[in-house]
């Protein structure tokens, strides 16, 4: 151990301290100065945790605080509060440069640090200074402009008063500050893993390496010795379904059976302190016997392969989609293209781990205490009844807190099960702060399409028939998974009209990690397969795509893909207001290649016509 003695946002302060001790952890644990965030599990690589030590910009998990004697450490909370705050917080709400707000006072101390040596940065400099930095919600556009205009405050050239909207002004038009950004941008805000609960314990899972196996025994007799803990929780413990029902009850808490991708949790360890009980969950022994894993639908649907889930088939949902007789038009058509598309699973990538805080508070209307759930899920009435009927109580609450950046990662829930399955169990309150190694295991995924097209046109280049067949790979578990085909379909025929349409849909499990809703939730994987073969055909029958798409557009009276008749569609004033930029990018690319020989330019072309929830 050792002593040292530093200011804190101006204050001296003295510490005695293990070596490993980073700053981070004195900040937000004992000091409860939680603005600095944690996102990559220390490793200094997401500057969520930016400080200023000694005038510099420092990442404060990779900072031990016992090289700190005699430092001068500033937090996003030394620099302002909501009531009183600094001219560069002001300058990030005004410029609208929070969202989650999750990475903003890591954001605004990088920028202080800049301003501090430099007043008036020109954009190279900033993006230097805030190179460490990621935000995955806002880009960073506006975040560089925010600190254009803490410049132009600092250097008096304006005052946050004349850049303030004036709400008298009318609300139209008007880019008014999120209400909720003052409080992100002085670091107050509590996001799940800053709210602290006296007498928590940390729960650590115990997650399956295997992507599918059957459990046959689980031994925490040598955990359940281990310093601070105070249990260890399997699937026997949880009283109700233990299954978190989205659509379809089949995604455990806790695995009881079987796992069934990787990183499945098949015990809850519960001790004093989180490193505790990461210690015990890894002498917490599982043994597995392994399964085939089946990765892709064509893996799941081949001859013979094990059904992952023993009431369910692989194939799980299929939707076609027929209008008119898409096979004779193909037939007749003047051109056709046949091609084959894929997309990837993808992972949503918010900067805030699946953090949970769960309770039993005192319920002065009824004998039960209420169970309530602090999580960072959006569907906080679905969620709530999820887990009612997961972990068998029906007194609950869901809270959201302030969640960092969504992307549809929230619209499930998955921390939650494990926090409050343990606060029932244990009736202590819980925390949960997984690691962003456990957070990627936990979320679901955009999912990945395998598409067969052919697409067909007349010989004025008028469409004819389209033609889709795809397989969408649900992972393990089916969240959401026949909403995404539906929606894939519902919006099948993107901007155009399309005569006939022959498509059919299909959902398989597969031991890939779940996938669920993700920006678009659908569609974008199947336009990006219709856009494609709509540049192909169009190439093929030599018109310019740009023609292309505006001779096949979708007129007022004619139907979608679905039937449904459209009233009013303005792709082609759409279409006409690109074109100038899309000749300019043309006549660039040109110039570029005539003088390149090696790398080529081109210009793409790429539309969309999107509804959001259930649009026919
Ligand atoms: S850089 Fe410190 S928590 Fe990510
Ligand atoms: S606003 Fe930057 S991560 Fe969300």
């Amino acid at each position: 151990m050792k002593k040292v003695t530093f200011k804190v946002n101006g204050c001296s302060r003295q510490f005695i301290v293990d070596k490993d001790l980073v700053l981070l952890d004195l900040l937000r644990k004992d000091l409860r100065l939680t603005g600095a965030k944690q996102s990559c599990d220390r490793k200094g690589q997401c500057g969520a945790c930016t400080v200023i030590l000694d005038g510099k910009a420092v990442r404060s998990c990779l900072t031990k605080v016992d090289k700190l004697d005699g430092a001068d450490v500033i937090t996003v909370e030394g620099l302002g509060t909501p009531r009183n705050p600094h001219l560069i917080q002001e300058a990030f709400v005004l410029s609208g440069a929070i969202q989650c707000g999750f990475c903003t006072p890591g954001m605004i101390m990088a920028a202080k640090a800049l301003l501090d040596q430099n007043i008036n940065p020109n954009g190279d400099d900033i993006k230097k200074a805030l190179r460490r930095n990621l935000c995955r919600c806002t880009g960073y556009k506006k975040i560089i402009e925010a600190v254009q205009l803490a410049g132009r405050f600092l250097r008096g050239e304006t005052t946050p008063e004349q850049v303030r909207p004036d709400p008298s002004q009318g609300l139209i038009g008007v880019s008014h500050p999120r209400p909720s950004a003052m409080l992100k941008a002085c670091g107050v805000a509590e996001f799940t893993a800053d709210i602290s609960v006296p007498g928590a314990l940390e729960l650590a899972a115990v997650h399956s390496p295997h992507a599918h196996a059957v459990i046959k025994s689980i031994d925490a007799s040598a955990a359940e010795k281990m310093p601070g803990v105070i249990g260890v929780m399997t699937a026997k413990d949880i009283k109700g379904t233990n299954r978190l029902k989205y659509l379809v009850p089949d995604r455990p808490i806790l695995c009881d059976v079987k796992v069934r991708q990787i990183g499945d949790p098949v015990a809850a360890v519960l001790a004093e302190t989180r490193e505790q009980a990461v210690a015990a969950a890894r002498a917490v022994r599982v043994d597995y016997d392994p399964l085939p894993v089946m990765r892709t639908p064509a893996e799941a649907l081949s001859e013979g392969a094990l059904q992952i889930h023993s009431d369910r088939p692989n194939l799980c949902y299929t939707q076609p989609q027929i209008r008119g007789d898409a096979e004779a038009a193909l037939a007749r058509s003047a051109a056709v293209v046949e091609t084959d598309f894929s997309t990837q699973i993808t992972h949503q990538a918010a900067l805030e781990p699946e953090a949970c805080v769960a309770y039993l508070e005192n319920d002065e209307s009824g004998d039960l205490p209420i169970l309530v759930v602090i999580g960072r899920s959006i569907n906080i009435h679905f969620s709530m009844g999820m887990l009612q009927d997961a972990v068998g109580y029906e007194n609950l609450r869901y809270e959201e807190a302030y969640s960092g950046g969504q992307f549809g990662i929230k619209l499930d829930i998955t921390s939650e099960g494990l926090a409050a399955g343990a606060a029932l169990h244990f009736k202590r309150p819980v925390r949960y702060i997984p690691s962003l190694m456990e957070s990627l295991w936990l979320t679901s995924k955009r999912h990945a399409f395998d598409m067969k097209v052919r697409i067909g046109a007349d010989a004025q280049g008028k469409l004819t028939a389209y033609a889709i067949d795809f397989t969408v790979n649900n992972g393990a578990y089916h969240s959401n998974g026949n909403v995404i085909v539906n929606r894939a379909l519902w919006m099948l025929s993107g901007s155009y009209y399309i005569p006939a349409i022959k498509a059919m849909g299909r959902l398989v499990y597969t031991n890939s990690i779940f996938g669920s809703s993700a920006r678009g939730a659908g569609p974008p994987q199947a336009n990006y397969a219709l856009e494609s073969a709509i540049d192909m055909l169009a190439e093929k029958m030599k018109i310019d795509p740009l023609e292309f798409r505006l001779i096949n557009s979708l007129e007022p009276g004619q139907p979608k893909s679905t039937g449904r008749i459209v009233e009013q569609w303005p792709f082609p004033g759409l279409v006409e207001a690109v074109r100038p930029h899309y000749e300019r990018a043309r006549k660039e690319a040109a110039g570029w290649n005539r003088k390149n020989n090696v790398i080529k330019r081109g210009a793409g072309l790429g539309t969309g016509a999107f509804g959001i929830a259930s649009p026919g």
